[in-house]
């Protein structure tokens, strides 16, 4: 069995043309796919196509398309008043209804009408596409082909073979997707697939932080942008897509992998959520829109006096020598003995750790002591934005005395309260054991994996570059510092992380 995927006579149904339909129909016309639209409800498919041709229209206005490949994409588009009408398709996609017996209805009436080598394709993002297969009376031939929301801007496409799909459907599609322009990567057939099973760090762990009572929202928000890289703060994000939409994606993906802990949702996601605080879309979420914009949060002034003298800890030599420079650079006495006088304040640069376990451990004085996250890139002279931490009984004298050093060469810096792995470190390393146990579990290739993060998500990195970049031994050391700490599953390592850390090589690396 085989699609001709390339032939210029290549013709696909859409069954369904709200939001993803159209969006796969425009890039599918583009690519100059024949395109037959259907919608069950009267008149919806004409409207999809209208607005197909409106969006192409644009689109030649502004230059983006040349004329000739308006009149060529808008020529491939044909609404069908009738699913029989899909007889001549060879690749029929599905974006209706996110409901299984719908969408097992759908297939079972397609299965009397196509050709034998037509493939049916579901564009579902939370069934699974064996379920969707399971009442067909072939269902070799059914795969998921899951696009992202806009479909022409998101350009990557997950295609999913269930239990019983047979590898020529799977190739064909990812050979389809790559001809309407997108990167297709191939995933197996488990909850989320790889995007929505890889963004499942990002926002818990997130959460898990402001429940904790760390640090405030926008403060987390501006750690992931400034700091880690981020386009988008968590909280930026949730209020962004709504919580109607979030939580229960978070719910079902941690359901379906029965309460797996790296993926346990947050109370204060459900209660906002009640509480009709969701996001942009009603004018409060976890900031309040005045006229659309996000209200402006407060910034915690710098203080004046900086401290006379510091000492660093030497656990990370490399950072303690940049801290030195900085500390020098402030005009600061820096203290090099092996233990700081009884006047320093004591700095000290955690992996995982809190401030408190890590000056514990130290011997050092916690009323003197503040913690620094040096993970993502400490530098002299100004630079992206400085985390510290205290412990519970550092004074607010030396904790301002801090704030003044580290902000002396005008670097933003974020006070934030104790915790195992600051911010950052917490979020990223959560993000890289997930994508990290994605690989472990051979949902989809490694490379892919970091593909299809990068793609659907806009993180700076896929999960595993990211990991390789921070270094797997300490991404490893962060976790099990954190699951020492708070006695939770949440943090175990994945096996792939764990192995590669030891073996010291690449969170790409594949086995033979
Ligand atoms: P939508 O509500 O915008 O459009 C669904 C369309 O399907 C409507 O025009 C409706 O009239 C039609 N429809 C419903 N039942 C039908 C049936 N039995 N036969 C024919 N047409 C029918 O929905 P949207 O957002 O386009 O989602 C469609 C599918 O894509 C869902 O499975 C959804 O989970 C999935 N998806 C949605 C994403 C999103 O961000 N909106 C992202 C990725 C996947």
């Amino acid at each position: 069995m085989s699609v001709d995927i390339q032939s210029p006579s290549l013709c696909i149904g859409i069954v369904g043309t709200g939001a993803m339909g159209r969006g796969i129909a425009q890039i599918a016309a583009q690519a100059g796919i024949r395109v037959l639209l259907f919608d069950a409800l009267h008149g919806a498919a004409a409207s999809a196509r209208e607005t197909v041709v409106a969006t192409l229209g644009k689109l030649a206005d502004k230059g983006k398309i040349p004329a000739e490949a308006l009149a060529a994409a808008t020529g491939k588009l044909e609404v069908v008043a009738k699913l029989d009408e899909l007889a001549s398709a060879q690749v029929i996609v599905e974006a209706i209804v996110e409901n299984l017996d719908v969408k097992q209805k759908v297939f079972q009436q397609l299965e009397d009408i196509i050709g034998a080598e037509c493939i049916l394709a579901t564009n579902t993002s939370s069934l699974s596409v064996t379920s969707v297969a399971a009442a067909c009376k072939r269902p070799e031939r059914v795969a998921g082909f899951h696009f992202f929301n806009p479909v022409p801007l998101m350009k990557i496409v997950e295609v999913i073979d269930g239990l019983l799909t047979a590898p020529w459907a799977c190739e064909a599609l990812l050979a389809l997707g790559r001809r309407m322009g997108h990167t297709a990567v191939a995933a197996r057939d488990t909850p989320g697939f790889i995007v929505n099973h890889a963004g499942r760090g990002f926002v818990t762990e997130a959460l898990r932080i402001l429940g904790e009572g760390v640090t405030d929202c926008w403060e987390i928000d501006r750690i992931m942008r400034e700091a880690a890289g981020f386009r988008m703060g968590p909280f930026e994000l949730m209020d962004l897509t709504g919580l109607d939409v979030s939580q229960p994606v978070m719910e079902s993906i941690y359901h379906q992998y029965y309460e797996e802990p790296r993926y346990r949702p947050s109370a204060l996601a459900a209660q906002r959520l009640a509480g009709g605080l969701l996001g942009r879309k009603t004018g409060r979420g976890f900031y309040a829109y005045a006229s659309g914009k996000p209200e402006a949060m407060p910034q915690t002034p710098v203080p004046a006096a900086k401290p006379a003298r510091i000492w660093v800890s030497q656990t990370h030599p490399e950072w303690a020598d940049v801290l030195r420079e900085i500390a020098t650079a402030a005009g600061v006495i820096v203290e090099t003995d092996y233990l700081p006088s009884d006047e320093a304040l004591c700095i000290v640069t955690p992996l995982g750790a809190d401030a408190t376990t890590c000056c514990v451990g130290q011997g050092l004085d916690p009323r003197r002591s503040v913690a620094i996250d040096c993970l993502f890139g400490i530098t002299a002279g100004s630079s992206p934005r400085r985390t510290l931490m205290t412990t519970p009984l550092t004074t607010a004298a030396m904790r301002d005395a801090a704030h003044a050093l580290f902000a002396a060469d005008g670097s933003p810096v974020s006070l934030i309260h104790d915790s195992a792995g600051f911010v950052a470190q917490r979020i990223v390393a959560c993000i890289v054991n997930i994508g990290c146990d994605i690989a472990q579990q051979r949902v989809a290739e490694p490379a892919d994996i970091d593909r299809a993060v990068t793609l659907g998500l806009a993180y700076p990195k896929g999960p595993l570059a990211f990991g390789d970049a921070l270094g797997a031994r300490g991404v490893l050391a962060i976790l099990e510092a954190m699951q020492d700490f708070y006695g939770d599953p949440r943090y175990r390592p994945s096996p792939w992380l764990k192995r590669r850390a030891l073996l010291g090589v690449s969170l790409l690396t594949e086995e033979a």
